[in-house]
């Protein structure tokens, strides 16, 4: 749009995102402004998702704010008024299909020119990426970031009606914003934040840029949300934050930690609580002696260890060795004996040799991981790492990818087979993706189990006899005795 010319200009600074402010946090509760409530009548809006659950739960806000302004939801670029991406900055490649999908979005810009096109999220934040879209993407109107979704009925009206080009990203922004409509994904499990953004600078990592300062929410709001989703029939809420095991540590005026919250929410009526993602420095004893009170507390915890070398991890900023994270691991499994953990883990780090690797694959057999997401590592603009020398070949790194990714699946099959001959109880989700005849669904464990089963069930907690395991899923029957 040539006519557009840029009513905000705000864009983001890496310095202002290194800053942590030591006042505490400001809650502010939003209501949509009463003038703009029809903006949208007539209109269709299309939004792509990409990356995390905080981006995911983001997206419902999003969702709920635009269609709270009159704007339909549609699936067909043809259809639609605006199209916003919101995006992930987590690893290059996420980065590039990004790029690439503004590519092919450019075609629908010429046969509607007043489409706006919109890319929020993570990516926003990051100065030389505003740079790339206002110089060689000057057909996207609208650019802004994780801090100011709350503006968007503003941002909207000052695209479509005004014709402006809306730029505003907040770097350091330390509120939390209460109150904002959603419109959940799924019916029978919810995203809950407990906490946003994430103070703990891993060296590789672009999210304390991206999101912000740490800043946990109100237990009490937090424990009302739970309540609202139990009475509008949600059986499953996953909690969120990129390190929920420091939640709490920025509260100024009480002590109230995440065991605190575990065990508040032990107490309500929701079937199953669910958490991610864990930090191995911050995970105390405490919590795992809340969790092993069982109940609605989940027995599957993501614990990213992201690599089984010292001199790795302390380049990396980890704060925690091999040795104490075997032992956390070893403090689980003897509260929570069937308990299953899960990891993260970054291969080819700068300066990782044969024999961190190797201190990598020793640790992932003594943890006894049920599954993994491995990557590449990536280097990240403005973070630490980026700078770090380097000198490993791509083509090492992706046969150590290989390699570890072997191991991980054995574990994904052994942590399946245990439950071969057993009942266990699945949230349905809904129909398999490959088999309309196929329920769908996950365990207390967090395994993706397939049986077969009357569409009725969708939404209900059912016990399921395990007849085989596979490396990706569980196959079961309805075990209807129970
Ligand atoms: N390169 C590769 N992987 C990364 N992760 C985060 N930053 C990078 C990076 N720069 C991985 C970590 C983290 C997960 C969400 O993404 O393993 O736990
Ligand atoms: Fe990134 Fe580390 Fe924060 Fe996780 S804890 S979001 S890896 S900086």
């Amino acid at each position: 749009m040539s006519d557009l010319y840029e009513k905000y200009f705000k864009k983001p600074s890496i310095k202002e995102a290194r800053k942590r402010k030591s006042t505490s946090t400001e809650t502010i509760h939003i209501e949509t402004p009463v003038n703009l409530k029809a903006i949208g009548h007539g209109k269709r809006y299309k939004l792509m998702t990409y990356g995390c659950q905080g981006n995911e739960a983001d997206s419902e806000t999003m969702r709920g704010i635009i269609e709270r302004l009159g704007f339909t939801s549609t699936d067909s670029e043809v259809d639609a008024d605006i199209i916003i991406l919101n995006t992930c900055a987590i690893r290059e490649n996420a980065e590039n299909r990004i790029f690439g999908e503004l590519g092919r979005l450019k075609q629908y810009k010429r046969t509607n020119p007043d489409l706006i096109l919109g890319v929020a999220g993570c990516m926003p934040q990051e100065e030389q990426v505003v740079e790339r879209l206002l110089k060689s993407y000057p057909y996207v109107d609208l650019i802004f970031g994780t801090h100011n979704i709350h503006k968007l009925p503003e941002y909207l009206e000052s695209a479509l009606y005004n014709k402006e080009r809306v730029v505003e990203v907040f770097s350091d922004e330390g509120q939390i914003v209460e109150n904002l409509p959603k419109i959940r994904d799924h019916k029978h499990k919810a995203y809950v934040n407990i906490m946003y953004g994430c103070d703990e600078f891993c060296t590789y990592c672009v999210v304390p840029y991206t999101r912000g300062k740490e800043r946990s929410r109100d237990p009490r709001h937090i424990i009302d949300e739970v309540h609202e989703l139990v009475k509008a029939g949600y059986q499953e809420v996953t909690l969120l934050g990129q390190n929920v095991n420091s939640y709490g540590r920025d509260f100024t005026d009480k002590t109230y930690t995440f065991a605190n919250l575990l065990e508040a929410l032990n107490n309500i009526d929701i079937a199953r609580v669910r958490f991610t993602t864990s930090h191995p420095k911050d995970f105390d004893e405490a919590t795992v002696k809340v969790l092993a009170k069982g109940g609605n507390l989940m027995p599957h915890i993501h614990l990213p260890v992201q690599s089984g070398s010292d001199k790795v991890l302390k380049k990396m900023n980890r704060k925690y060795t091999k040795e104490s994270y075997l032992k956390l691991v070893n403090t689980i499994y003897k509260y929570i004996p069937d308990a299953s953990i899960t990891t993260d883990i970054i291969v080819g780090f700068p300066t990782e040799e044969k024999e961190d690797f190797e201190q990598t694959l020793d640790l992932v057999r003594q943890s006894k991981f049920e599954g993994a997401f491995t990557f590449i590592f990536s280097a990240r603009e403005g973070t630490p790492a980026a700078k770090y020398k380097d000198d490993t070949e791509m083509q090492t790194k992706k046969s150590r990818l290989q390699t570890l990714n072997q191991i991980i699946n054995d574990g994904y099959l052994r942590g399946n087979k245990r439950f071969e001959g057993k009942v266990v109880h699945v949230l349905v989700d809904g129909v398999s993706r490959n088999n309309p005849e196929i329920l769908a669904g996950y365990s207390e464990h967090n395994k993706l189990v397939n049986f077969k089963g009357n569409q009725t069930l969708i939404g209900n907690i059912v016990p399921v006899y395990i007849e085989e395991a596979k490396t990706w899923f569980l196959k079961g029957r309805y075990h209807e005795s129970t």
